[in-house]
């Protein structure tokens, strides 16, 4: 069922399974996710990106959702891993994912963390900083082997995105700028590599943002990383055999909208690779790609019941039982959402007759703990269960325990069945390793 049928009956069903039973069976809130979404993005970048490219990889970057039954679908799916620390390694390990299929990010990467990369023999290793190569060729000298890395560079590109999430200009806290000049952070780091006789430095690294809805700020920096390659090349004979190009596919908020393409972003990137290699007769570079919101946002929903409705002269305010603990979202980036009450899926809209909008909100100590400011919804009374879609993305990796309200379950749901993947955190959970 596409998200769109979801609606046809009243009643939402996700994965096949009634949300109100959901709701009723795990209790609420609920993280929910439709694997078959999942696994449909998985199989979209399939066809229409590593069958249709020549070498080429997909690398989930699991920051945007990670759990242990995540990590088994994505190695199931034949994907690699994108990790940005010890716990997320160690997540992905403990699901059995190949380590050779994973990489490790982050810009401030501890010895900790390089030495359990190093140890768990991890595909590659993405430089964030040129400090982290001596580190690196410690530990694999140590392991006795020969540590791949790629480099990470700013190109320069000023996405189209919310500032927090863009991560592409020249004074961006991640990697070094793209500057092929002798003496610059990013020859010296390439000569340096050279020097590491436990370190094979395959190529470049760049993300330039998250949420993108055009093409532009990609093809833009590949055409940067192009007249890096080829300056590179003629200056310091460096081949780049790698060129990751990142993740930031945008997932749509609305689930009546058709979802993004991947071969909308991915045609353009690959046609400006490819044809800028002929140009500068360069050697065409293995390309990876690292999505994570773009796989995963929209398979997920979250599931609340509304605690009181109070409708004052300017605004109408639905409090749920969740809110920025488990979805920080609108508060860091006035992220936008979609909401329904869930047995009237299709119902008509509320409007509150004395013409004041209607905001959904959460139940922390906060007055930006906001869930949607200006939301589309039936009308709900207190014990109703709603969902909000899109929140599949960056909302169980970035909850908190705030005002101490315990993390909800993750179920995963496909074809009628639903499975509680993360228990929800109980009150002791809550208070684990405490002592008085
Ligand atoms: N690769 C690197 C190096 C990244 O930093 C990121 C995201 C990705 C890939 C995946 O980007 P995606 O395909 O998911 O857009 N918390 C924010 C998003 C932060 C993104 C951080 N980096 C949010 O909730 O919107």
């Amino acid at each position: 069922m596409t998200q769109k049928e979801c609606f046809k009956i009243s009643r939402l069903t996700w994965g096949s399974v009634d949300c109100q039973e959901l709701a009723q069976r795990f209790g609420t809130p609920l993280y929910v996710f439709d694997t078959g979404i999942i696994r449909a993005r998985c199989r979209e970048l399939r066809e229409t990106f590593l069958d249709r490219w020549e070498n080429t990889r997909v690398r989930y970057a699991g920051k945007a959702f990670l759990i242990r039954a995540m990590a088994k679908l994505i190695a199931d799916e034949g994907l690699g891993l994108d990790v940005v620390s010890l716990g997320e390694l160690h997540t992905a390990l403990s699901a059995g994912f190949p380590p050779e299929r994973i990489e490790m990010n982050g810009n401030a990467k501890s010895h900790a963390e390089i030495e359990s990369a190093v140890k768990n023999r991890v595909g590659r290793i993405i430089v964030d900083h040129p400090d982290e190569l001596r580190t690196i060729q410690n530990y694999a000298e140590k392991a006795g082997i020969v540590q791949r890395v790629m480099i990470r560079v700013a190109p320069g590109v000023d996405a189209h995105t919310h500032k927090y999430i863009a991560t592409g200009s020249t004074d961006s806290k991640f990697g070094v700028p793209a500057d092929s000049r002798e003496g610059s952070m990013l020859t010296e780091a390439i000569k340096f590599a050279r020097e590491c006789k436990n370190v094979d430095m395959r190529g470049l690294h760049f993300h330039v943002g998250s949420q993108l809805f055009d093409t532009d700020d990609y093809t833009k920096s590949v055409e940067v990383i192009l007249r890096l390659m080829k300056e590179l090349k003629d200056g310091f004979g460096f081949i780049t055999r790698e060129l990751n190009m990142g993740g930031g596919f945008g997932a749509v908020i609305n689930p009546k909208i058709p979802a993004m393409k991947s071969e909308f972003y991915t045609d353009a990137m690959m046609k400006t690779l490819v044809e800028g290699c002929e140009n500068y007769g360069l050697e065409i570079p293995r390309a990876i790609l690292e999505p994570g919101r773009w796989i995963i946002s929209e398979a997920g929903i979250t599931l609340y019941t509304v605690e009181n409705v109070r409708t004052l002269p300017e605004v109408t305010y639905i409090a749920v039982d969740g809110g920025m603990a488990d979805n920080p979202r609108f508060a860091l980036y006035q992220a936008e959402y979609n909401a329904v009450k869930v047995d009237d899926a299709d119902g008509e809209i509320y409007r509150p007759e004395n013409g004041g909008k209607v905001s959904i909100v959460g139940k922390c100590c906060e007055s930006g703990d906001i869930l949607i400011d200006d939301a589309e919804i039936q009308s709900v009374k207190a014990g109703d269960v709603i969902a909000l879609f899109n929140t599949g993305a960056y909302t169980f990796s970035m909850s908190s325990s705030y005002n101490y309200l315990a993390r909800p379950a993750v179920v995963f749901v496909e074809n009628g069945e639903a499975k509680v993947v993360c228990e929800r955190q109980s009150l002791d959970d809550l208070i684990r390793g405490q002592v008085i």
